[in-house]
């Protein structure tokens, strides 16, 4: 596939794998994924596994990617983990506001933009998901509800900030369920936030920010997915844990 952006497909291991599964399942993707150029492909296991993943795949097409991260520095924050802790274990991307923190740990649009800004000033890029609920979507609120996250967890970070972050779309009624988005759903609301992009940006913006698609993404639906022009790589959660699944969705997805 030929896009003017490059590729990014990311998987969201979750609160999954003890550090000898990540990497067993680290030693089994490398095969498979030793070739591909055309696609930066990261996984993101939990913190506790960072450290001895970040050693495997050294030298290797994959990167590392967190979880989550604090809005803060550093400091009296018992349990958070900071971003300058994660770049020293060659953390390249952190996930913030997943739909599930953004449930579970009541995750605000403010607190993540606090967060994507605290993580580029360490140099991490981060990946922002925004996505509707179910009902939101069954009530005609789809647009709104982006409108809102893209505002409230992007708009405050710098042109060149912006340039460096890449937007997740991940319909949360897709998340987990086996629903996919169709492709023209995937592609309708990428296309409205590349939109929004250009507006509270520019246009260079933009053209140039990666969008994923998450929500149940499979080797099955993954080439449908990224022949979207909009859709530039995917959010893989749980078919990333296993490593046929996951290297199948990225041959398929190049
Ligand atoms: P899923 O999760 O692929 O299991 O639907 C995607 C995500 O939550 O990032």
């Amino acid at each position: 596939m030929n896009k003017e952006r490059k590729l990014i497909v990311a998987g969201n291991w979750k609160m999954n794998k003890t550090v000898v599964e990540a990497l067993q399942l680290v030693r089994d993707l490398k095969p498979g994924v030793a070739n591909i150029n055309d696609a930066d492909i990261v996984v993101c296991p939990p913190f506790t596994a960072l450290s001895e993943v970040a050693k495997a795949i050294r030298g290797s097409r994959i990167q590392l990617g967190a979880q989550n991260m604090s809005e803060h520095e550093a400091g009296a924050y018992t349990g958070e983990i900071a971003a300058e802790m994660l770049r020293e274990l060659e953390v390249r991307y952190v996930i913030l506001g997943h739909s599930e923190r953004r449930q579970y740990q009541k995750e605000s649009d403010e607190l993540i933009l606090q967060k994507a800004q605290t993580a580029h000033a360490a140099g991490l890029q981060p990946i922002v998901c925004v996505g509707e609920a179910l009902a939101e979507r069954e009530a005609g609120h789809t647009e709104k509800v982006l409108e809102g996250q893209v505002r409230g967890s992007l708009m405050g970070l710098s042109k060149e900030q912006m340039r460096q972050t890449v937007v997740a779309y991940e319909p949360v009624w897709a998340i987990g369920t086996g629903k996919t988005a169709t492709t023209s759903q995937a592609q309708e609301s990428h296309a409205f936030i590349r939109g929004l992009l250009a507006k509270l940006f520019d246009a260079t913006i933009a053209r140039l920010v990666r969008i994923q698609y998450g929500g149940s993404v499979k080797p099955s639906n993954a080439r449908e997915l990224m022949s979207q022009p909009d859709v530039d790589g995917a959010l893989v959660g749980g078919a990333s844990l296993e490593a046929q699944s996951f290297t199948e969705i990225i041959q398929n997805s190049i």
